[in-house]
């Protein structure tokens, strides 16, 4: 079976399309066989996100609503065979979708692979419990911005009603020369903030996202290894900008 978990913030633009996106990608390369659906009906683009959009034939709601098999509506994506795309390509944001429906056909599919990754909305409403309600697992993706954390401290505390077996934190957006600085909180003390365990570390970096969903950045490695192993070795981001060349980096990135 499935361990079946949910990319979650409250605040929307922090990177939960772009974790879970990379992080799936991460972890079919190393041969799992990972699913990652787009449970965000009303501004869906991870099909776009993954660069899948002209494969689509049908979506997670045409299998919700028995258009066709849950199996149907994967996307095996070209890059990464072990990464399937359950998109809501088609999907209308008006349709009444209920969370036991997106469950059903989650658990279906839930056999055959070794993880299922379900991107969520942003705000804390009926997407995000219908998002949630499909997952047994959480991770709650967070910048260090002081509106981020707010609503991730939020998401947090509605996640402790569904009894989850794990709750991580992923800290995005993170900005190395800032934290050489000392002008930004570090990723291990907004996990003591938050009172969450930190599975990962991505840096701000144009480079993320490279249009082409073709290169994953190396901080997604580390990641996926403690979703794996449990262990909690994370991406340095304040490598980059140490020494005289890390000066010159700090220098540069602040008058951009
Ligand atoms: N680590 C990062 N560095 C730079 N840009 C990022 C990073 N993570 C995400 N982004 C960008 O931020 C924007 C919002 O990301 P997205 O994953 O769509 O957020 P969400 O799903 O939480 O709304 C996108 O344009 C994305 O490319
Ligand atoms: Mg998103």
């Amino acid at each position: 079976m499935a361990r079946k978990i949910v990319v979650t913030s409250g605040k929307g633009g922090v990177g939960k399309t772009t974790v879970a996106a990379y992080l799936s990608a991460t972890l079919a390369r190393k041969g799992k066989r990972v699913i990652l659906c787009d449970a965000d009906f009303g501004l869906n683009n991870i099909d776009v996100a993954t660069g899948v959009e002209s494969l689509v034939t049908y979506d997670v709601v045409d299998a919700i609503e028995g258009r066709c098999r849950a199996k149907q509506a994967l996307v095996r994506h070209p890059r990464f065979p072990n990464l399937y795309v359950l998109t809501s390509s088609h999907s209308a944001p008006e349709r009444y979708i209920s969370p036991q429906s997106l469950k059903l056909v989650l658990e279906s599919l839930s056999p055959t692979f070794d993880f299922i990754f379900i991107d969520c909305p942003a705000g804390i409403d009926e997407g995000f419990h219908r998002a949630v309600a499909s997952a047994d697992e959480a991770i709650v993706v967070t910048t260090a911005q002081v509106s981020a954390l707010r609503d991730a401290d939020k998401t947090i505390t509605l996640l402790k009603s569904y009894q989850f077996s794990s709750v991580s934190l992923v800290v995005n957006k993170a900005r190395g020369d800032l934290l050489v600085a000392g002008e930004s909180m570090s990723p291990k003390e907004i996990s003591e903030l938050l009172k969450t365990p930190l599975l990962g570390v991505v840096p701000e970096e144009y480079s993320i996202y490279d249009g082409a969903f073709e290169t994953i950045h190396p901080a997604f490695k580390p990641m996926a290894n403690n979703l794996l192993t449990g262990k909690r070795k994370l991406y340095d981001v304040t490598k980059k900008y140490t020494g005289v060349l890390g000066g010159v980096r700090r220098f540069l990135k602040r008058s951009l």
